[in-house]
């Protein structure tokens, strides 16, 4: 039976797919982050000193804030299953911040190595996200701190209200569940890192609201029309054009403690 749910498990990894991609659209998308605007909710847990692991950290930009936290007696390092990813994060030098190509699912790092991991729109899109979570724990430790955050599509608010503009977000929610993902990843981070043996320690939901609607309307009307779903990708680039229109993501982030031995 366990043999069993393992193979069932190793398929669904093999067969999980990232839905934005790597085009230079989601790659700037993505390089518009920093963590300030968007890692905030862990700088209370910031120390000089630490060493932290950046799970699924895309272009870097916010594992050079992590860095620039823990000084010149930190080290943070950056993991990202892309490899156009870390070479574009490479580009960024500084002396105590370094890139790997890794997964998740199987960590490059000993035991007890971090005494910080923190993953940013990452859990969201993974077919078995407490295995990823179990590798986090693993790799951070006794004692240490994990800080996540993942998009709630669940809570998202677009004004003004649009038919087409709904079916546009419902298309690509179902998109990312077939690939493998989570839209409602935000509301299950607790549960999740409960399964993976953390202690929740902190929970918090905030909204992004987005200076321009058209930014965001672009990054997923090109994933859409990457699987033929061209009228609602064209409808919420329309929208998008609205001068009073609002798009709203909503983040839920976690803070896990994994227990002292
Ligand atoms: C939405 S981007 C987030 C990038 C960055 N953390 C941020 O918030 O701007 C998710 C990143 O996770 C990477 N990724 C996807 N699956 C992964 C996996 N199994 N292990 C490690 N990284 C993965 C993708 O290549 C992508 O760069």
């Amino acid at each position: 039976m366990a043999q069993q749910i393992n193979v069932l498990t190793k398929t669904l990894i093999m067969l999980e797919q990232y839905t934005p991609g790597h085009s230079r659209n989601a790659t700037e998308f993505m390089a518009a982050r920093s963590l300030q605007t968007h890692g905030a909710f862990i700088s209370p847990y910031l120390q000089p000193g630490m060493k932290i692991l950046d799970c699924g950290c895309g272009p870097g930009t916010i594992a050079a804030g992590l860095a620039e936290a823990v000084g010149s007696s930190g080290q943070v390092i950056g993991v990202d299953s892309a490899e156009s990813q870390i070479a574009l994060a490479r580009n960024r030098s500084m002396a105590n911040l370094g890139f790997e190509v890794a997964s998740v699912y199987r960590l490059p790092f000993a035991d007890n190595t971090f005494d910080l991991v923190f993953s940013h729109a990452l859990f969201e899109h993974l077919a078995n996200p407490v295995k990823g979570i179990q590798e986090l724990l693993r790799v951070l430790r006794p004692g240490g701190i994990a800080g996540l955050c993942s998009p709630d599509w669940g809570g998202f608010i677009l004004s003004p209200a649009n038919p087409q503009v709904d079916n546009a977000i419902g298309s690509y929610r179902a998109l990312q569940e077939k690939n493998g993902g989570d839209t409602l990843a935000g509301r299950k981070l607790a549960g999740w890192l409960k399964e993976g043996d953390f202690l929740v320690e902190k929970l918090e939901a905030r909204y992004e609201c987005y200076p321009d609607s058209k930014v965001i309307a672009e990054y997923l009307a090109i994933q859409l029309e990457k699987t033929g779903v061209m009228e609602p990708a064209a409808a919420l680039r329309q929208w998008a054009l609205l001068p009073s229109s609002l798009f709203a993501q909503a983040w839920v982030s976690a803070i896990g403690l994994k227990m002292e031995e």
